[in-house]
């Protein structure tokens, strides 16, 4: 954690593992009441990253970045943004590589162009600056391929066609899932706290409901793709899809809530492996052939085949697929730190 020379604002780096390989994680533009609360999300935030990687299986540890934005400010602009993004590109680069940096909320792949200036541990920059470009793209798509797989465990077909999918929060991730079932021909059902976001859910045939019916709907898919927490003790008794899988992280308040989710029957498939394409395609970037779409795609559906082991391991165990995911995940560094 350091103040940053150029805007006197606190950058921080948690790295939480390099078992399997440097710790990937996004930087996080965000305001927070102190330094303390900071502190606990960015450590929380990279042990996530850590699970996430290990799960889909990359040669990547878990970390994260934040920007500290203290709570009576507003969002840095102009040249306190360039200040600040240089500053947290000091950060990155005082660890030399144990930590690679990517947009994560509140930033964007031109502010990594920015970061880029002072360190090369950068990811995702834009396409034309030789990188890996928006991640969301990617992880609607690892997502689409997460709802198959679910879809065809609780519903006995992978098809999408005449199914009903609620999507609550229609932003990058979720717009762009959306485009993809509606394709499918799924009937949609979108929610946003946004009304902007009403019209272009309804150009895909959406009909716009409240966040809250979103949950409550008698869907056959669930997909929380807004922010973490949407699952707790009070919704998940409420929720009426028979599988729900989004793009969203940390969508569980606490680990129980999938015992209730499994209880009603419904099927949870774990965030941490639905919505693993955007940095899967991050990881195409650190291979040694570089960065190409057409590897991306093949390696972003590998979120399938994540999640098919995931929920089969739990059936044949009995237990719940957050149990299984984060025996998987456990797995994988056990095998990596043994090597
Ligand atoms: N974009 C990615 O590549 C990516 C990768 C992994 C995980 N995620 C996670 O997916 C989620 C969405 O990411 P994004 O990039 O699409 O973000 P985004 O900011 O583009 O979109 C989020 C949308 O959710 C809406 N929203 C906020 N609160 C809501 C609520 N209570 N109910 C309904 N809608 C609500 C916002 O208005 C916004 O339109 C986040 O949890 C993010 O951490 C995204």
């Amino acid at each position: 954690m350091r103040r940053g020379r150029r805007s006197g604002l606190f950058t921080m780096v948690a790295v939480h593992s390099t078992v399997r390989g440097p710790a990937l994680g996004g930087c996080r533009m965000w305001r927070y009441d102190d330094a303390r609360a900071a502190v606990r999300d960015v450590l929380r935030l990279s042990g996530a990253m850590t699970s996430k990687a290990a799960a889909a299986g990359l040669p990547m540890g878990g970390g994260k970045g934040v920007i500290l934005v203290p709570s009576d400010q507003g969002v840095p602009a102009g040249e306190l943004r360039e200040a600040v993004l240089r500053d947290f590109g000091d950060t990155v680069e005082s660890l030399r590589g144990t930590y690679l940096t990517a947009e994560d909320v509140g930033t964007s792949a031109d502010d990594m162009a920015v970061i880029a200036r002072e360190t090369k541990y950068v990811t995702g920059l834009a396409v034309e600056h030789g990188g890996s470009g928006d991640p969301s793209p990617w992880t609607a798509l690892g997502v689409q391929e997460a709802i198959h797989v679910c879809c065809e465990h609780a519903l006995g077909s992978r098809e999408l066609a005449g199914r009903t999918v609620a999507i609550a929060g229609l932003g990058s991730g979720g717009e762009r899932l959306a485009q993809a079932c509606a394709q499918a021909g799924a009937r949609l059902l979108g929610a946003d706290v946004d009304d902007r976001r009403r019209a272009a859910a309804e150009r895909l045939g959406a009909r716009w409901v409240t966040p809250s019916k979103a949950l409550e709907a008698e869907a056959d898919v669930y997909a929380p793709c807004a922010l973490g927490g949407v699952l707790d003790h009070d919704t998940a008794p409420r929720a009426g899809a028979r599988v729900i899988v989004g793009a969203a992280n940390n969508q569980l308040a606490d680990d129980s809530v999938a015992d209730v989710l499994a209880d009603r029957g419904i099927l949870w498939g774990p965030d941490f492996v639905a919505n693993a394409g955007g940095i899967i395609n991050i990881s195409v970037e650190l291979e040694p052939e570089g960065y190409a779409p057409q590897r991306a795609r093949e390696r972003v559906r590998g979120v399938g085949q994540t999640m098919r082991l995931v929920l089969s391991d739990a059936a044949a165990r009995g237990v719940t697929p957050l149990a299984a995911a984060k025996a998987l995940a456990e797995r994988r560094l056990i095998e990596a730190a043994a090597v």
